[in-house]
């Protein structure tokens, strides 16, 4: 079944979520530092409402994506990894899951408490449920930056974990991930 997990590799569906959040989640960074650069209040509002799309995005991929998981089990780890090993790769694991719901959520919120207004998707305005204030604001901000900057961080060690499979290792937990390998 082309979109059902394969024994030893990760599912064209499975791959196809994975790595579709790796590109809205850079393009997130990259939309951040625009904001940052932007000259006019114009250019800021526009930037971050297309910020705000590319955000709920990833939290829709994020539920179905879980949806998908939990009813198709990943390919095992190689039999030569240690326990420790295991144990890492499953916390990272849920770390990122954890991650790619709460960082567009906490986005959500800040932008609710700084009265960015309702968020537009086509015809679709999201509910407002946070009323702004400098307090709230403060609050959201300091929580939206937080759990960005942890992304960073859990992602780096998760490359770098991907890469020393491949290199080091010699293992095909990095290839598993990617769409041409053949066994
Ligand atoms: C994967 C999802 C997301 C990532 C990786 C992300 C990342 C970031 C980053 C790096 C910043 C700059 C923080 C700083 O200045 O230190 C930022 C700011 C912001 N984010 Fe997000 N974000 C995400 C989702 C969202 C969502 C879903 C919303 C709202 C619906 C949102 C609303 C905002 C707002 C309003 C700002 C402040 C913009 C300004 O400077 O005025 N973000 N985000
Ligand atoms: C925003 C960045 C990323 C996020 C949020 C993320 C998230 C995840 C998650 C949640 C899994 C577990 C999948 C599952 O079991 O259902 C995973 C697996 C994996 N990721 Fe990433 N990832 C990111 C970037 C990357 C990058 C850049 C690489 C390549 C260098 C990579 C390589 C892999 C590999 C090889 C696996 C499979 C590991 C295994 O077989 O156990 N990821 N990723």
């Amino acid at each position: 079944m082309m979109f059902r997990k394969e024994p030893e590799r990760y599912g064209a569906v499975a791959q196809f979520f994975h790595w579709a959040v790796v590109v809205l989640i850079a393009f997130q960074y990259t939309w951040a530092w625009r904001i940052e650069q932007a000259a006019g209040i114009r250019d800021r509002f526009e930037l971050v409402t297309q910020h705000k799309t590319i955000g709920m995005l990833v939290l829709a991929f994020a539920f179905l994506r879980l949806g998908w998981r939990l009813f198709h089990a990943p390919p095992p780890l190689p039999k030569h990894l240690a326990n420790w090993e295991i144990w890492a790769a499953k916390l990272g694991h849920l770390a990122l899951y954890g991650l790619i719901f709460i960082v567009p959520i906490s986005g959500w919120l800040y932008s609710q408490a700084a009265g960015y207004g309702a968020h537009w998707w086509g015809p679709l305005t999201l509910p407002v449920f946070i009323e702004s204030s400098e307090a709230s604001e403060a609050l959201f901000y300091a929580l939206h930056e937080l759990f960005v900057k942890l992304l960073i961080a859990v992602v780096a060690i998760h490359v770098l974990a991907a890469l020393r499979h491949h290199f080091i290792l010699r293992d095909n937990v990095l290839k598993r991930m990617l769409p041409q390998w053949r066994r």
